[in-house]
């Protein structure tokens, strides 16, 4: 453990570092730093954060090391988890390839629901249970991932479904220890999942999404293969893509750590924290990538380069958000993928039960420009910032034009994409507002780190003003 004193400072914060550290050593490297004046703040509030990820190992061809990982991790009976279109990929050939050259029993299930929901996890837990594994080893986008820390969780702690899910949806009880070792194989440039302690499910009877978070749900290791990602189609490539620009804006305008209020206990710090010098530095290198390729990635799946610096962007990102956690776009994506009528976009299977789907990404987009340009004033030089790594000219700009700026951009991308004008582009009228909001209000985990104080009123506004964007 290092001190690093800083006379200007009073307060101090603690960063634990995990990176590249292997299952048998689980304890946190710990830097004690010195916090910075501005993150001053009343004596109740949160004087802490923490920064934790993921072990990474990031190249091309590197989904071939999945078995070693996983026997070095000890495990002996895997649980190989994909959806049903990517289990015939050469992702999945590969890595169970792998598997085998290490001398590890493995089980394939590949009924992994394209955006989860509580039904498909509940059958993958059971599925998980019936198997008694020792390890898991997710190859897919943020679907599969998901599903495999789920069914990692559950058949470790068995416990009622809603026990370990967000309050006030669920209970919100932290993981009660260790998991087993889970290698993830993300196939998707976007959700960051790799990095991350949360799995996101649509709870049905809710018609919204919401998620368990806790760090124990970390994968041991991400295995960023770039070469996965050649065969995205456009509008996965593109709604992956999304995914990781919103990450990236909003761990960077997210509610600064310090103006949260101090957990009860160490246990009951979250992990999305606010945003905090370390997450910011992934953040701002996240948005750089994202918007030097995110076109040419989408636009043209020959284009390696950019498709692997959106691989990179996308587990940059993870880091950030992971630790700093998102806001109001994703907060208000999750209805909107949740009460989906009939669309689906090319690339996409339908949605369970004959509906269509929003996918992740899209329902992310859709709602940021309006988000934006409605928190643009809480810390303009922010918006500003990212506006400009996503290329908009701020020359002569000043604070007022923040909101505009990072909403034409935005906006901008979304047209050379192709991607359907506002919510009413993929199903909704300003009569599905009311049950919006509704959806949204709950999401306390990312609403709360709003940099604005939003309710009900402001949410309909926000709905209204993203039915449309040009
Ligand atoms: N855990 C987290 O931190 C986190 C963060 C953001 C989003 N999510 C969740 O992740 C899910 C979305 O995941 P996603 O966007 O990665 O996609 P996905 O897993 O839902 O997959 C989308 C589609 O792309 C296909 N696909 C995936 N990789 C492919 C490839 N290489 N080539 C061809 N087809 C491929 C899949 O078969 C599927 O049809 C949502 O449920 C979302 O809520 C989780
Ligand atoms: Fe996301």
């Amino acid at each position: 453990m290092q001190i690093l004193t800083a006379e200007s400072a009073q307060v101090i914060y603690v960063i634990q570092l995990s990176f590249s550290i292997g299952r048998p050593i689980v304890r946190p490297n710990t830097i004690t730093l010195a916090a910075p004046l501005h993150f001053m703040n009343t004596p109740s509030n949160e004087t802490a954060f923490t920064i934790d990820t993921s072990s990474i190992k990031f190249g091309p061809k590197i989904t071939n090391e999945a078995g070693y990982e996983l026997a070095r991790l000890g495990a002996k009976r895997v649980l190989v988890v994909t959806d049903p279109q990517m289990a015939s990929s050469e992702a999945v050939r590969i890595a169970t390839d792998s598997l085998k050259q290490a001398n590890i029993d493995f089980t394939v299930f590949d009924q992994v629901s394209i955006e989860p929901t509580d039904t498909s996890l509940k059958e993958a837990i059971k599925f998980t249970i019936d198997g008694n594994f020792d390890g898991f080893l997710p190859v897919g986008g943020g679907s599969s991932i998901d599903t495999a820390k789920a069914a990692n969780l559950y058949s470790t702690y068995p416990a009622d479904f809603l026990e370990y899910v967000n309050a006030p949806i669920g209970k919100g009880t932290p993981v009660p220890g260790e998991l087993k070792p889970l290698v993830a194989v993300p196939t998707t440039a976007g959700t960051g999942s790799e990095t991350t302690g949360v799995a996101i499910f649509d709870f049905e009877e809710l018609g919204a999404k919401t998620g368990i978070a806790h760090r124990s749900l970390r994968p041991d290791i991400g295995l960023v293969d770039p070469h996965n990602t050649r065969s995205l189609p456009k509008m996965v490539a593109a709604c992956s893509g999304f995914d990781v620009l919103c990450h990236g804006i909003e761990s960077y305008t997210a509610l600064p750590f310090s103006q949260r209020e101090a957990p009860p206990t160490p246990t009951h710090r979250p992990a999305y924290q606010g945003a905090n010098p370390i997450s910011d530095v992934w953040a701002l290198a996240a948005l750089e990538m994202v918007g030097k390729s995110i076109l040419p990635a989408v636009l043209d799946d020959n284009d390696t380069e950019a498709r692997s610096n959106m691989a990179m962007a996308a587990t940059f990102a993870g880091v950030g958000f992971g630790n700093a956690g998102v806001h109001l776009p994703h907060g208000m994506s999750y209805p909107v993928s949740g009460l989906v009528k009939q669309y689906t976009p090319e690339g996409y299977p339908e949605g369970p039960k004959g509906k269509g789907i929003v996918p992740h990404g899209m329902a992310v987009i859709l709602n940021a420009p309006a988000v934006f340009r409605y928190t643009a004033s809480s810390n303009p030089e922010r918006h500003m910032r990212a506006a400009q790594l996503l290329g908009a000219d701020v020359t002569g700009a000043g604070p007022e034009d923040a909101g505009d700026l990072i909403a034409d951009r935005l906006i901008h991308i979304l047209r050379e994409i192709g991607v359907p004008n506002g919510l009413s582009g993929v199903g909704y009228t300003v009569d599905d507002v009311p049950r919006l909001v509704e959806g949204t209000l709950p999401q306390h985990r990312v609403t709360k780190l709003a940099p604005r104080l939003t309710g009900a009123d402001e949410l309909t506004e926000l709905f209204k003003d993203s039915m449309k964007l040009w």
